[in-house]
């Protein structure tokens, strides 16, 4: 498929980079131009994505990068601008850490890291990227939550106040930063058909809820690369504090 080049030349920061989706708004940032940065806890799996997008031609490099630290996100955003010789102009917040379960066997540890890496890194990558958005006149944020801060499924308490938290921020930055025409949008897809997403259920499951999705498959991880594209781009120019479904119609016959 043939793209635009609407992020010619411009510096994109994805979190959570390594694999699934947030490998797919990579490809799509850098298919369109972009200079994109990818940042994920893990180098190993880091790596050789990022060997395969760069062989695929694409102006795309690495960072080691904990998005529930502070100061690894600080550094890390001055290594991308050091490294790109430009200031960051797209921010996109995939990065997830999740576990699903009963309310009865919820422990700290999962509250802690799924808050820490899901919202509190947002404050952080926002935080860290404002001042270089302001220095080149403004920048688009587009930050990943998910269905179930709306519709959830079971099991997802941490998770789904983790994705709703996601909005509140999406929407109260989007005030706090038009001023300095900063855009920050949410996308919230349905169930997107990644290895992670699919190994939650099994097999029988997993086709019963493909065939009652209302356009009859899980989304792929390029929908949601070509939602988060629009969003970031001048396309988007006017959309502020949006919260996008991309869930191929299944929120719509929910109650
Ligand atoms: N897959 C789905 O069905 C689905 C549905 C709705 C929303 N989403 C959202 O889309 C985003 C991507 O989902 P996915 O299925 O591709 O996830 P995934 O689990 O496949 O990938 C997440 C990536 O984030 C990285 N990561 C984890 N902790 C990190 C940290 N502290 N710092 C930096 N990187 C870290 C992981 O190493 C991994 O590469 C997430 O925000 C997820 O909640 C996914």
């Amino acid at each position: 498929m043939e793209f635009g080049r609407r992020f010619a030349g411009q510096v994109c920061v994805v979190t959570g980079a390594a694999r699934g989706i947030g490998e797919s708004i990579v490809r799509r940032l850098a298919q369109e131009g972009g200079k994109v940065a990818a940042l994920d806890v893990s180098e190993r799996r880091l790596t050789p994505t990022v060997e395969a997008l760069r062989a695929e031609g694409l102006d795309v490099r690495g960072f080691a990068c904990d998005v529930g630290s502070r100061e690894q996100v600080r550094a890390t955003m001055a290594a991308v601008q050091a490294q790109f010789d430009a200031a960051v102009a797209v921010l996109v917040n995939n990065a997830v850490w999740a576990r699903f379960g009963p309310l009865a066997t919820l422990d700290e540890e999962t509250v802690d890291r799924t808050l820490a890496v899901g919202l509190k890194g947002l404050m952080w990558t926002l935080q860290a990227a404002l001042p270089q958005m302001q220095q080149r006149g403004g920048g688009a944020i587009v930050n990943l939550s998910s269905t179930s801060a709306l519709h959830p499924t079971t099991e997802a308490i941490v998770y789904a106040a983790m994705k709703a938290g996601v909005l509140g921020l999406t929407r109260a930055a989007a005030v706090e930063l038009s001023p300095h025409r900063i855009r920050v949008n949410a996308i919230l897809p349905g169930m997107v058909g990644t290895p992670a997403s699919k190994a939650q259920y099994d097999p029988a499951t997993l086709a019963d809820r493909e065939a009652g999705m209302p356009l009859g498959r899980f989304g792929d991880p390029q929908d949601i690369a070509a939602a988060v594209a629009f969003l970031a781009s001048a396309d988007g120019a006017y959309v502020q504090g949006a919260q996008l479904f991309v869930d191929g119609g299944w929120t719509v016959g929910v109650v």
